[in-house]
């Protein structure tokens, strides 16, 4: 993996002094001193994995694929981005369609419109489940899940659909989700304590239902692991550079990064990636806000905000150099729509031309940018960059002096929800909401 950037827009800033901060950063996630040194599982995962689990991981891989045509797979957020990434990434965002096993992610909205939608699909198809919450009391996974599992009882009756249900969650705290699973005999998965939900795709929650969909878990481990020794060593290294330019780009003003990779496939992964630092970094009045596009598709769309908009941008763009698969233009008699000059090229060169020029169309318009390139769009590559990610997200939430393992800004809207939906112990904060939401009417 390949990792540029332009360092010209760091103006006055010391940049020698955030080398040293990077530097020391990584030492507190190695020493576990820093902030939330708690949740630190992630950070040698990839070498030091619960071999037992992993085993039955892709033994139930397998089951699901003998058992069924569809898998559901129900979480919301770090239960399912990183799944759904990797699947999209490695496969394509059309990997259902002839496809010995598909899979579908619910649990993700509260939208009735698309739960009836899948379980419709599912009501004549041998279908297993997949439901994923570290807590185990997520309001969006638990009710899908509550629906999908009247489905599978219907079809299958309790023992059967016990069978078809595969269940990940945390275990020292006995979530709720896994007290259900032990009493309904649920085959049972868990997330480490010390692995959040954004740093778990390489546990379970990601790793069964990738190895279900059919994508080699083994190369993306050893490509995690390939990045985790490289990225061990001190010095200068790619994980903490792409960390230092946030942050320097951040204190020069540009407060907004936009995630673009130059392939459709790779939309999903900037759903994880903007989920990864979203929720990582976001807190204190602090924090690079994460966007997502995907080229050349949104330079018809985005493209005019970000070449000539508000000069708050940065942009970190991902490119493969290898596509896999080649598509030749011809040429055409008489060059009816003035292509032949275009004849005997490959489409992935006109996607790189397009890419150089936006590079340095961006920059001229004063939106700095950061170039990843890899080899190829495979599970290798991709348990590399995960990893480059993870690690350059918590090196650069400390840089920015914050936690960047907890969330303690998502419950604030969890609290007003329940005490809408009625839920017992919220009395009080429901009086005052539906007081403040009749005085909007
Ligand atoms: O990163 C996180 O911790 C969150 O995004 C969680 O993954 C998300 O809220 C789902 O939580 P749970 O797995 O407990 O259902």
């Amino acid at each position: 993996m390949a990792f540029n950037f332009d360092s010209t827009y760091s103006g006055d800033l010391d940049i020698q002094s955030l080398v040293q901060q990077a530097k020391q950063a990584l030492q507190d996630l190695k020493n576990a001193t820093g902030k939330g040194s708690d949740f630190l599982g992630w950070l040698t995962l990839p070498r030091d994995y619960d071999k037992e689990e992993y085993a039955r991981i892709k033994l139930a891989a397998q089951k699901i694929r003998g058992q069924s045509q569809v898998l559901v797979v129900i979480g919301i957020g770090g239960s399912y981005l990183g799944a759904r990434a990797a699947i999209e990434f490695v496969k394509s965002q059309t990997h259902n369609q002839n496809s010995d096993l598909e899979v579908y992610f619910a649990g993700n909205s509260l939208s009735s419109k698309a739960l009836s939608n899948l379980l419709d699909y599912c009501k004549d198809k041998d279908v297993c489940v997949n439901v994923i919450s570290k807590s185990g009391t997520t309001t969006e996974c638990s009710v899908v899940f509550r629906v999908f599992k009247e489905l599978l009882e219907n079809k299958y009756g309790k023992a059967g659909a016990a069978e078809r249900i595969y269940a990940t969650t945390e275990y020292s705290r006995r979530s709720k989700l896994y007290e259900l699973a032990q009493k309904e005999g649920y085959e049972c998965f868990l997330v480490p304590d010390p692995v959040g939900g954004r740093y778990s795709v390489l546990t379970a929650v990601g790793l069964l239902p990738i190895a279900a969909a059919g994508v080699n878990t083994d190369a993306l481990l050893k490509g995690a692991c390939d990045a985790m020794e490289h990225y061990a060593k001190d010095g200068d290294n790619d994980a903490l550079r792409y960390a230092i330019m946030r942050n320097l780009y951040y204190k020069a003003g540009k407060k907004l990064e936009i995630f673009a990779p130059w392939e459709p496939d790779f939309t999903m992964l900037g759903e994880w990636f903007k989920q990864l630092f979203g929720e990582s970094e976001g807190k204190e009045n602090k924090g690079v806000f994460p966007a997502s596009v995907v080229y050349t598709t949104d330079l018809h769309s985005m493209g005019q905000y970000i070449q000539e908009g508000e000069r708050t941008l940065f942009e970190t763009m991902l490119a493969v150099k290898n596509c896999g698969s080649e598509i030749l233009l011809k040429e055409e008699e008489g060059d009816p729509d003035g292509l032949n000059f275009l004849g005997g090229k490959p489409l992935s060169f006109l996607n790189k031309q397009a890419m150089e020029a936006t590079r340095i169309a961006h920059f001229d318009g004063g939106v700095p940018n950061a170039l990843i390139e890899i080899d190829r769009a495979d599970e290798y590559h991709l348990g590399w960059l995960f990893y480059f990610f993870m690690l350059s997200c918590a090196v650069s939430g400390y840089l920015l002096g914050v936690n960047p393992f907890d969330q303690p800004g998502v419950e604030e809207y969890k609290v007003n929800m329940f005490a809408l939906l009625g839920k017992p112990g919220f009395e009080k904060q429901r009086e005052i909401l539906t007081q403040r939401i009749e005085s909007l009417c």
